[in-house]
């Protein structure tokens, strides 16, 4: 079977001669006046390609997509992918498979990718990348990470949450109503909890728009230096000490990189204001289990709440669950939304299609 390949502004579009001859296509274009663009082999392999005017091309073969996650169901994503890429193959990654073009793919095993090479693109299911950098992939296939895609207002909602859950002492509340107390906290001031936010990327830019609306001190750390409106900002190895002796409420957004692996330690939450309080919603390998413990078992630490561990599921015996000044997640801070994941990663295909540049690509020697 023929396809034709239209380039819209945003959008690729395969459509098979079967269902669209060429005539009625070029009728079409013509008086509804659809801005048929150039069009671009859909692989860089060595697929016949005829040129049939200025705007059309056939070629003998579509475009092929791998999906895998083998903790989803796979269904609704098969079919979304088939609805944003028409004429695009989109299949189950199994073993032994044709080369394909694209991959969508989250946690995938080595061998997904030592059998598809020529890949031009490893589409990450999420933000972080760590699981991706652990496995050897080729370097001419880019790996292109989530960008937001509706987690930003996720993880805003969450830190929100739990920052408010903590300053306005929501548990001690709770208590009180199940003993049937009608009893009164004394008030606390907002500037008595500066917040700390570790990692000023996508998602740690979005959650510092949701906090800047309060009164409570806001800063901010990176690797490179930021200027974000209502945050002071530090960045570096020479900014973190003094962004921690300013921070009692600290919120890790960073990525699991050598840089930052084991960096929530007894050393730098020892650095944070007496009374402080960890919200860690990155990657469970940022943090040294025992140093959090320790420190809220002597008193430094008032209380943590944690959405990632270095195992996960955490395990049925592990003390975080059972832990007084604990609140423990699932790994839910910020879900990967299919829709909106699917419209990015097709959009981004559309892109690369027509030699376009596109946001989100990980630069892989410094780990994000
Ligand atoms: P991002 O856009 O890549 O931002 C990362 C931020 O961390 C950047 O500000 C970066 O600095 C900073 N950073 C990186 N290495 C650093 C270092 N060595 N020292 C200081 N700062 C450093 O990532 P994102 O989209 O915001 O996501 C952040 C992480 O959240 C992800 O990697 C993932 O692990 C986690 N996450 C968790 C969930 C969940 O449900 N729990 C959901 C989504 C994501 P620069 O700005 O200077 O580059
Ligand atoms: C989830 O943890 C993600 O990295 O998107």
């Amino acid at each position: 079977m023929r396809w034709y390949v239209l380039h819209f502004e945003y959008e690729t579009f395969f459509i098979p001669e079967s269902i669209t001859p060429f005539c009625l296509l070029r009728r079409a274009v013509q008086h509804e006046r659809i801005a048929v663009r150039v069009v671009y082999p859909l692989s860089s392999g060595d697929i016949p390609l005829v040129s049939l005017n200025d705007n059309l091309v056939s070629l003998q073969s579509p475009m092929r997509i791998l999906f895998y996650d083998h903790n989803t169901k796979l269904e609704p994503w098969l079919a979304g992918l088939r609805a944003a890429l028409p004429g695009a193959e989109v299949l189950p990654w199994e073993p032994g498979m044709q080369a394909a073009d694209y991959a969508v793919v989250w946690s995938p095993p080595q061998a997904l990718v030592d059998e598809q090479p020529q890949l031009r693109a490893l589409f990450n299911m999420g933000a972080g990348v760590d699981a991706l950098l652990a496995l050897r992939v080729p370097a001419q296939t880019l790996i292109v990470r989530l960008d937001d895609a509706g987690m930003g207002v996720q993880m805003a909602e969450y830190v929100t949450h739990a920052v408010l859950r903590h300053v306005r002492e929501f548990a001690a509340y709770e208590a009180a109503q199940r003993k049937g107390h009608w009893a009164y906290r004394r008030p606390l001031r907002p500037a008595d909890f500066p917040i700390g936010l570790m990692g000023l990327g996508v998602l740690g830019q979005r959650v510092a728009r949701a906090l800047v609306g309060f009164d409570w001190p806001l800063m901010g750390w990176s690797r490179s230096a930021h200027d974000v409106p209502g945050v002071r900002c530090f960045h570096g190895p020479e900014g973190l000490h003094e962004f921690l002796a300013a921070t009692r409420i600290l919120v890790c957004l960073l990525p699991l990189t050598p840089e930052t692996r084991d960096i929530l330690n007894r050393d730098t939450l020892g650095r944070l204001q007496p009374g402080a309080v960890l919200i860690h919603v990155a990657r469970g390998g940022h943090l040294v289990e025992e140093d959090l413990l320790a420190l809220l078992d002597e008193g430094h630490l008032a209380a943590a709440t944690l959405d990632v561990f270095r195992t996960e599921p955490l395990p049925s015996d592990h003390p975080f669950w059972q832990h007084p000044k604990i609140t423990v997640t699932p790994h839910m801070s910020a879900r990967t939304l299919r829709d909106e994941t699917i419209a990015q990663i097709a959009h981004k295909i559309g892109a690369l299609q027509r030699g376009q540049a596109i946001a989100g690509v990980v630069q892989r020697a410094r780990g994000y």
